[in-house]
C-alpha cells in the first residue's frame, strides 16, 4: 500500500521518506507479495507503518503480542522484530496459502521462534484464549466487519496499559463521506465506539489508511 492518499500527495511522500525506510527482506516480502497475490497486495501494510510498528513494540515493552490478520507476513514481521528474546507473537489468519508465504520469510528474518501462528477464523481463535490479562501488544487488520468483536475480546485479555494498534480506519479518506457503502458505515461505528470507551485512550493516526492506537487505562 501506498503512501496515505488523503494527504496532500507531496507531503505524504515526503514524511514516507523521512522515516526508515524497509530492509531488504521486507522489500522482498512486499515484491513477492504482489507477483504472487496480485491486486490482494493492496492489503498488505504500509511500509512506514511497518516502521511504527515495529518502534511501539520497542517502546511498549511487549513480550506478548497478539496479531489478528497476517495475510503474507509483513506486519508479523514488523512486530516480531520489536519484541526481546523470549516475546511471542500469536498470528491468526484464516489463509493457509497466503501464510505459508509467512512462514518462509518468517524463517529467513529469524522470526519464526518468536510466532505461533493459528489458522482459523479470529473471533474463534481469540474466544479460545486464556481470560486473564495477559496481552501487552496486538495489531487488528482482517476482515472488517469482525473488528468490534476482535476489539473487544482482545481489551478483555489486555494487561492495563496494553497498546491496540488497529488499521483502515480511516478507510482511503472515505470515511468522513455519508454517501459511501460498503465497510465504510461499520468502520465509522467501530471509530465512534472506540472514542467513547472509558476504558481506554485513543489517537487515530493518519498514516497507511489510518492507523488508531488505543490504550486501556
Ligand atoms: C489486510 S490483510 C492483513 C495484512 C497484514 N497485516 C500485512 O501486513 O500484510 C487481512 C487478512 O485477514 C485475513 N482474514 C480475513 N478474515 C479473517 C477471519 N475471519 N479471521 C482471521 N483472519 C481473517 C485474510 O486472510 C487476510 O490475510
Amino acid at each position: 500500500m501506498k503512501a496515505a492518499n488523503f494527504i496532500d500527495a507531496a507531503v505524504a511522500e515526503y514524511a514516507v521518506s523521512h522515516t526508515t525506510p524497509p530492509d531488504d527482506l521486507l522489500l522482498a516480502l512486499a515484491e513477492e507479495t504482489r507477483r504472487v497475490t496480485g491486486g490482494n497486495a493492496g492489503m498488505q501494510i504500509a511500509p512506514e507503518q511497518g516502521t511504527l510498528l515495529t518502534m511501539l513494540v520497542q517502546l511498549t515493552g511487549a513480550r506478548q503480542a497478539v496479531e489478528v490478520g497476517t495475510f503474507t507476513g509483513y506486519s508479523s514481521i514488523c512486530i516480531a522484530r520489536g519484541l526481546p528474546s523470549g516475546g511471542r507473537l500469536l498470528a491468526c489468519d484464516v489463509s493457509d496459502e497466503w501464510t505459508s508465504i509467512a512462514r518462509r520469510y518468517w524463517d529467513e528474518a529469524g522470526v519464526a521462534d518468536k510466532i505461533e501462528l493459528r489458522l482459523g477464523p479470529a473471533a474463534e481463535t481469540l474466544r479460545a484464549l486464556p481470560e486473564q490479562e495477559w496481552i501487552d501488544f496486538a495489531f487488528i487488520d482482517a476482515d472488517k466487519v469482525g473488528y468490534p468483536v476482535y476489539y473487544e475480546e482482545i481489551l478483555a485479555r489486555l494487561a492495563p496499559g496494553g497498546l491496540i494498534a488497529v488499521d483502515n480506519t480511516l478507510q482511503h479518506g472515505k470515511i468522513t463521506d455519508p454517501s459511501y457503502g460498503g465497510n465504510v458505515p461499520g468502520m465509522r461505528a467501530f471509530n465512534d465506539l472506540v472514542v467513547d470507551d472509558a476504558r481506554v485512550r485513543t489517537v487515530l493516526v493518519p498514516i497507511g489508511d489510518g492507523l488508531t492506537l488505543v490504550r486501556k487505562g
